[in-house]
């Protein structure tokens, strides 16, 4: 699912690193933070050519995917990985130019101490992006199908919280409190319209099937069944959308 999230949003991928590399000088060096299967990592060495990139994250399947793909993409000499709990002590990262962390900074247990670990990372002057979701995206566009994903989307939201997740946190705030000039603040409204491409609809496939999985003891069976019927007839429906939010905020290490 991450891997098709960076096929699919790569209008607004090119973008949000457009912005980054405005920021940075031409050869910086970059720390993904929860950097996943390598999504922004991979996205940021193919958009910024002269940048060298450490991925970071506590699961190691996940970094071992991503040396992979970048390997095939051919930026593997300019990416290394590096497995760590950032909620722990962190090993030596930096001096950085830009720590990227995209749709990772919910996961971590402590916003404020996570906040003073970039900072020491970053060179003076470097940008720290953060990048958060509202969740999944939206694909259905019937009356029916979109009342379901909607049901299922607030039931996600709801486990995400009961699971101390930090979503919904006002990162730009935090950023300033924690020393950082707020350098920007953007929501992107992701839109594609239909006919989705396949990768799209594969995308649409793989998260309406993800949701089902989740919520099986907490969606009623009628909703988990029309969750897994739209995901079944996805191919054969040319009324699939995508709508994705994307907020992202850039504070600078003064
Ligand atoms: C939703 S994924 C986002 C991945 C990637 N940044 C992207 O945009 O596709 C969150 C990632 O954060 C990682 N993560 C969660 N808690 C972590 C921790 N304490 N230390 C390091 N990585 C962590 C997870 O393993 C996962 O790969």
């Amino acid at each position: 699912m991450l891997d098709l999230d960076a096929e699919v949003l790569q209008d607004y991928y090119r973008e949000v690193i457009g912005w980054a590399g405005s920021l940075v000088p031409a050869d910086p060096v970059i720390v993904d933070l929860g950097a996943g299967t390598g999504t922004g990592t991979i996205a940021l060495a193919r958009h910024l050519p002269g940048a060298t990139l450490t991925a970071v994250d506590v699961a190691e399947e996940m970094l071992a995917h991503l040396r992979e793909r970048a390997a095939e993409a051919g930026v593997g000499d300019r990416v290394r990985t590096v497995r760590a709990d950032l909620d722990g002590e962190w090993p030596p990262l930096g001096p950085a130019d830009l720590a990227w962390a995209s749709a990772s900074m919910h996961h971590l247990a402590d916003p404020a101490r996570t906040l003073g670990q970039v900072r020491e990372v970053l060179r003076p002057g470097g940008v720290f992006m953060i990048t958060e979701l509202d969740g999944f995206p939206r694909f259905l566009t019937d009356p029916a199908g979109a009342a379901a994903e909607e049901r299922a989307a607030a039931e996600l939201a709801r486990m995400r919280l009961e699971g101390g997740l930090h979503m919904g946190e006002d990162w730009g705030a935090r950023l300033t409190a924690a020393g950082f000039e707020l350098v920007g603040e953007r929501r992107f409204e992701i839109e594609l319209p239909a006919p989705l491409p396949p990768k799209a609809v594969e995308y649409a496939q793989v998260t309406l099937r993800r949701s089902a999985e989740r919520l099986t003891d907490r969606l009623p069976a009628d909703d988990l069944k029309t969750l897994e019927a739209y995901a079944e007839s996805a191919p054969d429906r040319g009324d699939l959308t995508v709508r994705a939010t994307r907020d992202v905020w850039i504070g600078r290490r003064r």
